[in-house]
């Protein structure tokens, strides 16, 4: 079985040392422009377009991260045949659920003020806010969102979610696609964004969208920066409409050193770390769905690309 690596921003070697580990059988190589031999399969993160044209033999594409916009804004550079698999949590569900519950509770407990508070030698008692006042909406139920949600509901957080297709699950209240956003937004303090970036989604928290949170409320963003129209949310920040922000992902990164936002004191960035692949867990889990396709067995993450995710 040839596999071909390509992850862009990483070195190749530690990768190639944990496939090796686990599948001691395999040819690894790694790609090179020029390179249109035979391969089994590809192990990729953000590759280029002429790395997954239509290469003899290859059967599918793992993705070792769990969003796949990089590979599908390739457009009709990636056969449409091609099985695109990306991970299924692989250890970023539990990071996930400890970004988002530590920004939650920063604000539910108003940390953000203590601290500019503290900046300002200023001891001043702040009243608690109230469960019931700080409902949480998830945008996005999927693998992550759901684990989300699951670490949020230990802190009896009252909890919305928000997905394509109509969810029924314990503890959230459930609205889906176009016809439930605006009644999800109206009842969402929180804001958390966890969905894939798609031509559906992407922009969707634009001034419009935004504007129909209750005043005072607060945005946590772990997806992708292009969810986000950056100046929109700039000016709801300002006006007071969006209390506060918690933002790990942008529409340029690194995000450029004049960004505003690094300079609002009410956003507060983070360097796309929200939920770091983990190479172990990753590859293990790609070798072992390597190893269902060869058994002609199905297997989780497959992409459905006419969704975009
Ligand atoms: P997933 O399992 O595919 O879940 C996606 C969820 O989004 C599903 O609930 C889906 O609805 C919903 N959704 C998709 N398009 C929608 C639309 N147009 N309207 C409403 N809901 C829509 O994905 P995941 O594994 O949870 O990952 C989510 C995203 O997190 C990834 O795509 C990636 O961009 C981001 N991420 C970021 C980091 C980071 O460090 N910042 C790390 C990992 C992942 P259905 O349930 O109806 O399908
Ligand atoms: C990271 O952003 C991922 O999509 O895995």
């Amino acid at each position: 079985m040839r596999i071909l690596v390509h992850v862009s921003g990483g070195k190749p070697d530690p990768w190639l040392a944990e496939l090796r580990t686990v599948l001691p059988e395999a040819e690894l190589r790694v790609w090179q422009p020029g390179d249109d031999d035979p391969a089994d399969y590809a192990v990729v993160w953000k590759p280029p377009a002429a790395m997954l044209g239509r290469r003899p033999g290859l059967k599918a594409v793992f993705n070792v991260g769990a969003g796949v916009d990089a590979i599908l804004e390739l457009g009709d550079a990636v056969p449409a045949e091609l099985p695109v698999i990306r991970l299924d949590d692989a250890g970023m569900g539990m990071q996930m659920a400890e970004y988002v519950t530590h920004a939650v509770l920063r604000y539910f407990r108003r940390f953000d003020e203590f601290s500019m508070q503290e900046n300002a030698a200023n001891w001043r008692f702040l009243k608690p806010y109230e469960k019931r006042d700080f409902r949480v909406g998830i945008l996005g139920l999927g693998v992550l969102g759901r684990r989300i949600a699951e670490a949020l509901a230990h802190f009896d957080f009252p909890l919305n979610g928000w997905s394509r297709s109509q969810r029924n699950l314990a503890g959230i209240q459930c609205y889906a696609g176009p016809e439930g956003f605006t009644e999800f937004l109206r009842h969402s303090r929180v804001l958390v964004c966890v969905l894939p970036l798609t031509p559906e989604t992407r922009g969707l928290l634009n001034r419009a969208a935004l504007a129909h949170l209750p005043q005072g409320a607060f945005l946590i963003n772990v997806a992708r920066g292009d969810h986000v129209v950056e100046q929109d949310l700039l000016e709801l920040v300002q006006n007071g409409h969006i209390a506060g922000a918690t933002l790990d992902v942008f529409n340029e990164e690194p995000l450029p050193r004049a960004h505003p936002f690094w300079k609002e004191p009410r956003i507060t960035v983070t360097p796309h770390c929200a939920a770091l692949t983990l190479r172990g867990d990753s590859i293990r889990q790609i070798a072992g769905k390597i190893r269902a396709l060869e058994r002609g067995e199905p297997v989780a993450g497959l992409v459905d690309r006419t969704k975009g995710y």
